[in-house]
């Protein structure tokens, strides 16, 4: 079969030039300083036209400046196939501008109106089980249907034709949270057809197809692309590049997706900006090539969302301070400086295992500690809590009712205190950069070998660890630029390219490499030489033997520097290198390759926290030691202090610091923000 340019589409292979491109490709202009913005989510849809003028005067009073709407609303905009009713979105823009507040506008593709699912079925995306997902609720599109991506570009056409220049509208967000609700994946017709094409255009032909995914075991050869099947169900493993494959080429699909509605608005729309909002803890797709095509990230940060029902009750009324600044670190690489909170949690949210209450101090807290990580916005999500639909029990700034709610004062609070900093340049380079990879964390779901925590939770578990210890951290696709980063730490990086090899021996840093890198070829093989593969070029050193430990097991690995507990995976190292701690066996744990060290195992959090500051302090860096619920950043000329816990901290060397918010000791909940003399 013929790549066609309409296949090549299809399988987002026009968009692969675009993994070249790292987001040190559109790198910010760091001299740059903007002044930090509140918005918020509205839907004028929900509500009668008559309260649209005084909503939108209440949100200016209150220090909003942006507003995101439209995101849902296809079937309003377009009732029947092709007869467009923008009476509606020309009133509720031009209302909205009227107070001065700059509208960004949401592509509606996350929702297809009733009438196009009635005539076109085939654009419903099918679940792992085959059942097709039907219309109702939201997402319900195949990322591989084509005539699904005509339609969405279409649709975006239609609006940037009309909205694309007007004088109120700032920007656009494309759609809204690419694969939420189990959506990335779809096992339909329609994808199964894309995914032969991918594969043919990957492999050439089915012979290197075969020895790839090594289908000589159990006898899975395939004799034509024809031949190649969803990987759906089976009574045991799939190949394991099989099913790494259809990840590449689900993430592929997104990319495509994304791409062909940025590539239709942005001539339509000069100067406006284009983002997308991404989940946090969402490793589904790769981010890095969808963000590379906005012109900054943006994300939707609830905290409690994600940690309430979590493991560790402490954070259920706070979120967990490392997670929401691990997603604020991760998206602030994606694309320029600075990033956006598309939706910030605003007070209790519906969705989660149970939905507690912000404790009093954290809608503000959060707000702030994003424009700590590099946030340009916080929109909060949304102006006013609904009264009808499925989100009603989801708070807003607003009661339903009108009166203001918790969340709304604090934001409020919010808006008077951002004036006081006035333009904010973007972050600086941190000290210590921390490689990160979507395909790792795919290969440690596909082969976790053992019932084990995933990739992204050690990899957050060592950003917890340096966060713990006062340092800035950026999270960066391997291969990027890491030229003066003091600290390069790798929790996990299974598939080590030549670049990323390149990068970290050219780098004058220290190195700091975690259990399971360069255990896997690009094909999810072992490599030859046995892990960590390439890596063994920079640590000489090979793995021998694994093991995942059982849930509540430990090892216990000591050092002169060193204490802690091995827990979920250990590895038996064989080298001549010597060790910096010790398996209770007397065997390596921590290797200590002079600028390069490998460590063996996944630790609890004494371990990471021991290998953490032996690392820092190894690369000349000075550690501070913070309780779990403080935490510090830097951007600017600011520093800025947060503190989650439950009792004040008080900070030290403070002699010199000149505050803009709060001052030297920061009670619970509550955060300051100083310059330096
Ligand atoms: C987000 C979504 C919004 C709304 C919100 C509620 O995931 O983008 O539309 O559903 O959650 O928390």
């Amino acid at each position: 079969m013929r790549i066609t340019r309409r296949a090549a589409l299809q399988t987002g292979l026009a968009a692969a030039t675009l993994h070249a491109l790292g987001p040190e490709a559109r790198a910010a202009d760091k001299s740059k300083a903007e002044p930090l913005r509140l918005g918020v989510c509205y839907y004028p849809e929900h509500w009668s036209p008559d309260r649209w003028k005084q909503d939108a005067t209440d949100m200016a009073a209150r220090g909003i400046s942006r507003v995101r709407i439209g995101e849902f609303a296809w079937t309003l905009m377009e009732p029947e196939p092709g007869r467009y009713d923008w009476a509606w979105l020309d009133r509720a823009i031009d209302t909205l501008s009227a107070a001065k507040l700059g509208v960004v506008l949401g592509t509606p593709t996350a929702s297809p109106p009733e009438w196009m699912v009635a005539r076109h079925p085939e654009i419903l995306p099918v679940g792992k089980d085959g059942r097709i997902k039907s219309f109702g609720s939201r997402r319900y599109y195949s990322f591989s249907s084509t005539f699904y991506r005509e339609q969405a570009t279409r649709i975006a056409t239609a609006m940037a034709e009309r909205y694309g220049r007007h004088a109120g509208v700032v920007g656009w967000q494309i759609d809204n949270e690419y694969g939420c609700h189990d959506t990335t994946y779809s096992y339909g017709p329609a994808d199964l057809t894309a995914f032969r094409l991918w594969l043919r255009a990957r492999y050439g032909s089915i012979e290197r197809l075969n020895e790839a995914w090594g289908t000589v075991v159990w006898s899975q050869q395939l004799p034509s692309f024809e031949a190649v099947n969803m990987p759906m169900s089976s009574p045991y493993d799939f190949p394991p590049d099989m099913l790494l494959d259809f990840r590449r080429f689900s993430s592929m699909q997104v990319l495509a997706f994304h791409k062909a509605q940025v590539a239709a608005i942005r001539p339509l729309s000069p100067g406006r900006f284009v983002t997308t909002n991404f989940m946090a803890n969402f490793t589904e797709f790769d981010h890095f090539p969808v963000g590379a095509d906005t012109d900054f990230a943006s994300w939707d940060s609830y905290p409690l969302g994600v940690a309430a029902g979590g493991d560790d009750a402490r954070w259920d009324r706070t979120g967990n301070p490392d997670l929401t600044g691990w997603n604020h670190d991760l998206i602030r690489g994606l694309s320029a400086q600075p990033f956006w909170i598309m939706e910030q949690q605003p007070g209790a949210v519906n969705w989660a295992r149970y939905n507690p209450a912000p404790l009093p101090g954290m809608v503000r807290l959060w707000a702030w500690e994003a424009f700590a990580h590099g946030a340009g916005a916080v929109s909060w999500f949304r102006w006013r809590q609904g009264q009808v639909g499925p989100e009603q029990m989801h708070a807003g700034l607003n009661l339903p009712d009108g009166e203001i709610s918790p969340g709304g004062v604090e934001a409020a609070r919010v808006a008077k205190e951002i004036v006081k900093l006035g333009p904010v340049p973007s972050c600086e380079r941190a000290d210590v950069a921390l490689l990160f990879d979507y395909e790792s964390t795919w290969m440690s779901e596909i082969q976790p070998n053992g019932i084990g925590g995933s990739d992204l939770a050690h990899a957050q578990s060592w950003y917890a660890a340096l966060r713990g210890l006062g340092m800035d951290v950026d999270v960066l696709r391997p291969g990027s630029n890491i030229d003066g980063y003091r600290l390069i730490v790798i929790p996990s990086l299974w598939t080590i390219h030549d670049r990323t090899r390149q990068a970290l021996k050219a780098a004058s840093g220290l190195v700091l490499i975690g259990p399971r890198s360069g255990s896997k070829t690009q094909n999810f093989s072992i490599p030859g030489n046995l892990p960590p593969g390439p890596l063994q070029a920079l640590i000489p050193m090979k793995v021998t033997q694994v093991a995942s430990l059982r849930r509540g097991t430990t090892v216990s690995v000591q050092g002169d520097q060193i204490a802690g507990n091995a827990m979920e995976w250990r590895e038996w190292i064989d080298t001549e290198l010597p060790s910096l701690a010790d398996y209770d066996d007397g065997l390596p744990a921590v290797i200590d390759g002079g600028r390069v060290r490998y460590v063996g195992c996944k630790g609890d959090a004494t371990f990471n926290a021991a290998i953490m500051r032996a690392a820092v302090l190894k690369a000349g860096l000075q550690p501070v030691p913070l309780p779990d619920g403080v935490r510090l950043r830097r951007r600017g000329p600011y520093r800025f202090a947060f503190n989650y816990g439950a009792t004040p901290y008080q900070l030290s060397d403070q002699a010199n610091a000149r505050f803009v918010v709060g001052g030297p000791v920061v009670g619970p909940q509550d955060c300051a923000i100083w310059m330096e003399r």
